[in-house]
């Protein structure tokens, strides 16, 4: 049987990591409001048959916990998520965790944050069967005086390294020396 990923926020700089699921042999379900970016990303894969539309905005935590009961019915299991979450939506992870976890059976979850996670970490569930791994945002001094935010391309593929390494925390990027951190 085909293991099971979820990306949410999967149609901006995630979409990489999307396909690269999909080219490991992931049947990978992607979450995001709009359904023609999500359509873009299955698209743009060497194996759009892999992959399943979830159109919806995670704020609506009724919604959001609908599909994923929907998502694990019928004794489907999610393996991996991977999750760029805003803040503005502190109860989506928790939702996320709580049904995809009902099932008691061991998945990972790949949690993608901004560079300030690094001073102030996001306070998340622990749950027995969800291992969690975080992965924080630099950004990249190129010179001593110019410093700048990481492109899509390097978060993508430094969110797959991570993945590949099982690590529990990585960073993309770096984080110190913290006052070099891009103010915009
Ligand atoms: N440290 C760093 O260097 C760093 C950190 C963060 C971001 N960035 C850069 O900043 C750019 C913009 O960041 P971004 O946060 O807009 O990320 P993004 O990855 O470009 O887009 C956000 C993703 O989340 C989805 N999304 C947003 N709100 C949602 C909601 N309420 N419900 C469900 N899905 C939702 C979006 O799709 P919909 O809009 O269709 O919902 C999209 O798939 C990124 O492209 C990245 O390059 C850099």
């Amino acid at each position: 049987m085909s293991r099971q990923a979820l990306v949410v926020g999967a149609s901006g700089m995630l979409t990489g990591v999307a396909r690269w699921l999909a080219e490991q042999g992931y049947l990978v379900t992607l979450v995001g409001r709009d359904q023609g970016r999500l359509a873009q990303v299955r698209d743009g894969s060497l194996y759009p048959q892999s992959f399943t539309l979830l159109p919806l905005d995670y704020h609506r935590t009724d919604h959001l916990r609908e599909a994923m009961e929907q998502l694990i019915g019928e004794n489907r299991h999610i393996d991996l998520v991977v999750a760029w979450i805003h803040q503005t939506a502190p109860d989506a992870l928790p939702t996320i965790q709580q049904v995809l976890s009902r099932p008691n059976k061991n998945w990972s979850l790949y949690h993608v944050c901004g560079s300030k996670a690094w001073l102030h970490p996001p306070i998340v569930q622990e749950i027995a069967s969800c291992t969690y791994h975080q992965i924080i945002l630099g950004f990249i001094c190129e010179n001593e005086q110019k410093s700048r935010w990481l492109t899509n391309n390097e978060i993508a593929q430094g969110v797959i390294r991570s993945i590949q390494s099982q690590e529990m925390q990585s960073i993309v990027g770096q984080v110190e020396p913290w006052d070099r951190r891009p103010s915009s």
